[in-house]
């Protein structure tokens, strides 16, 4: 859509492209509706391999009812999704398409169509936030580590060897020697597994304030029998306060600083925990810190929209901050400086748009 709705709107023109794009957003949006629910049924898997398909043999595949799926496939071919052929009622998706929405491909998009209907789910207790201030708890996200886990499966996990840990001069090799390692506000965990099979003689611990998540990250490392990494449900509010001096080599964070009660206090406590040659690696949402900042950002309303309906919220349901996703480059600087890191480097990765990669040092 090219009219520039950062300008005023004085013409019909601009009047008239808004509301074509306001229809294709509607039309948009629907079709990322579908696409979660072909993610969450595993409709999507079941048509990766390309060939035609009636609703019924793909409901039957997939173990699921008939007429659903019959209107599933009439809404994604409508969308041009899928193609169709009506002669005998067949659907499919091209192989091409699949590479994106299947869980063959290099990265299934899919996954962040779930995010969405996932926020829609509080949209009522958002409403109630707008009109008397407070915040929508954790816990009344009903799917968000299940979201999340998917989410950074596909940005951290691959990279995590080739492209994060490098991006701290000699890190690896210190991994493989055996250091100490904390992954705060660590969800699910699959970082800090991933890392402890590949690292034997490092220690690994992760602290998150969900039950669920850390329930979830324990009985998956004792799965996988990975007895050099615990987890831990913590509350990290205090950090500052309640971190040991001194324990640990090498501190992470994963999209984990922004929507924290206190990220300052959680800075600070990561400085205070850090040896003196101690690294900490901090993935955080790229922004610029400023509104007009962000106009040109490739999912810059989207994350807006993640913060209003749950980054921004979920702290400020603690009593907390409410610094929002899109805190943004200048002020993570600021609040890196004001815990007390010297050396300050950003990167971003080819990889990952939303991200930017923090490497600090004492
Ligand atoms: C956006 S998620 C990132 C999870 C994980 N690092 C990942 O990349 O999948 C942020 C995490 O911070 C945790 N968190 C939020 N507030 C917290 C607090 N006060 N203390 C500890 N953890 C907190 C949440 O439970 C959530 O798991």
């Amino acid at each position: 859509m090219s009219a520039n709705l950062n300008a005023s709107p004085t013409n019909s023109s601009d009047i008239g492209a808004l509301e074509a794009r306001l229809v294709n957003a509607l039309n948009e949006a629907a079709m990322l509706q579908l696409i979660s629910l072909g993610h969450r049924t595993g409709l999507l898997n079941a048509l990766a391999d390309g060939e035609p398909v009636t609703s019924r043999e793909l409901a039957d595949k997939s173990k699921l009812d008939e007429r659903y799926v019959r209107e599933w496939l009439g809404g994604l071919s409508v969308a041009g999704l899928l193609q169709h052929q009506p002669e005998n009622m067949t659907y499919w998706l091209p192989k091409a398409f699949g590479a994106l929405l299947t869980d063959g491909g290099e990265a299934n998009l899919a996954v962040y169509s779930q995010y969405l209907p996932l926020l829609g789910t509080v949209e009522d207790d958002v409403v109630r936030c707008f009109r008397h201030g407070g915040g929508v708890p954790y816990d009344r996200y009903t799917r968000f580590h299940d979201v999340m886990a998917e989410d950074s499966g596909q940005t951290v996990l691959p990279s995590l060897f080739d492209a994060i840990l490098p991006l701290a001069p000699g890190l690896i090799g210190r991994l493989e020697r055996g250091v100490d390692v904390l992954d705060l506000g660590c969800g699910r965990g699959l970082a800090l597994m991933k890392m402890a099979a590949r690292f034997p003689s490092s220690r690994f611990r992760g602290c998150d304030l969900s039950g669920e998540a850390i329930d979830w990250a324990t009985t998956r490392a004792a799965q996988l029998g990975l007895n050099n990494l615990c987890f831990e449900q913590r509350d990290l509010t205090d950090f500052d306060r309640s971190a040991a001096t001194e324990a640990y080599d090498l501190v992470t964070t994963f999209d984990a600083i922004h929507d924290q009660a206190s990220p300052l206090n959680l800075l600070r406590g990561i400085r205070k925990t850090l040896r003196a040659d101690g690294v900490y690696l901090a993935q955080d949402i790229h922004a610029s810190s400023h509104h007009h900042g962000d106009r040109d950002h490739p999912l810059g309303t989207l994350l807006y929209t993640i913060s209003v309906m749950h980054c921004m919220t979920v702290s400020l349901s603690q009593g907390g901050e409410g610094l929002g996703t899109m805190w943004g480059r200048e002020r993570a600087r600021e609040y890196f400086d004001k815990a007390g890191f010297r050396h300050i480097e950003v990167h971003q990765l080819a990889h990952d748009v939303q991200n930017d990669y923090w490497v600090l040092r004492p």
